[in-house]
């Protein structure tokens, strides 16, 4: 393995970076290529059908240009639906990033959870399972927030997101049959994790989870004992929807200083 060879991470948008800063903390050297499926963004509202085909064949085409090691779906989204193709498509190592239902079922005493990711997350059976598998004493309440996704985008793009904002897109959670005894929710949407200050103002009894810190354990685990230069490299961040100059500062703050197209 080349030290050189990046670890690639993928998202429609700026999500993935929660996933990405806890992996730096863990190997500030990796080389990183961070993709962006701006053209196709937001997931949340596209169908399976649309995502099970996109993303594996974007993987594919970053993979021929980049050659990474290993590559990370940094969104719950494409995890959900796209997390079995893209393994099948691809011939190295594949990372998804699943709802931490698991952790958060662990640390909640009242026993009801909020499961806070997109529309198209929230309805995967997958989640079924999850919540049947390792919360199947709680009650697992479910909200997608295609707006919470926008505000984190806003967020990173340098604009001001009021906490008022965020708590009207998180509300209807809240509001469900049993929510009002709901104390751990979990950030199913790797965008969330971006505003979990506001979140945090919004709704200080609810402790927060999310699969970032992880994903970022199990990258670790999976390239044991690999090469890596002997210093932090510049990380290239690349868009399928042109490179989004307002993001510039933000991608920088990740180590992200070379911004190409797909
Ligand atoms: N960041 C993504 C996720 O984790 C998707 C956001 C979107 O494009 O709707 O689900």
């Amino acid at each position: 393995m080349e030290p050189t060879a990046p670890i690639l991470f993928f998202d429609s948008g700026v999500g993935g970076l929660s996933v990405l800063g806890p992996a730096r903390q863990l190997l500030p050297n990796a080389p990183i290529v961070y993709a962006a499926d701006s053209a196709g963004f937001p997931y949340g509202k596209r169908t399976e059908a649309e995502l099970a085909i996109r993303v594996p064949a974007l993987l594919g085409r970053l993979v021929e240009r980049f050659r990474p090691r290993l590559a990370v779906i940094a969104c719950n989204t494409a995890s959900t639906i796209a997390l079995d193709h893209a393994r099948a498509a691809l011939d190295i190592p594949v990372v998804g990033t699943v709802p931490a239902i698991k952790p958060a079922a662990e640390l909640s005493r009242s026993r009801v959870i909020g499961v806070l990711g997109t529309e198209a997350t929230v309805r995967q059976p997958y989640v079924d399972d999850l919540a049947e598998r390792f919360a199947s004493d709680c009650i697992v309440i479910r909200h997608g927030s295609p707006e919470l996704v926008e505000l984190a985008e806003a967020k990173l793009a340098g604009e001001p997101v009021a906490i008022q904002a965020v708590h009207d897109a998180v509300a209807p959670m809240v509001l469900q049959p049993d929510g009002e005894r709901m104390d751990v929710m979990v950030l199913a949407c790797t965008h969330f994790p971006l505003l979990a200050d506001e979140i945090a103002a919004a709704f200080p009894a609810i402790a927060q989870v999310d699969g970032g810190p992880g994903i970022a354990r199990r990258i670790a685990y999976l390239t044991q004992g690999q090469d890596w230069p002997g210093e932090p490299y510049a990380g290239i961040a690349v868009f399928t929807g042109g490179p989004p100059t307002e993001l510039a500062p933000a991608l920088a703050r990740f180590g992200l200083t070379d911004i190409q197209s797909l």
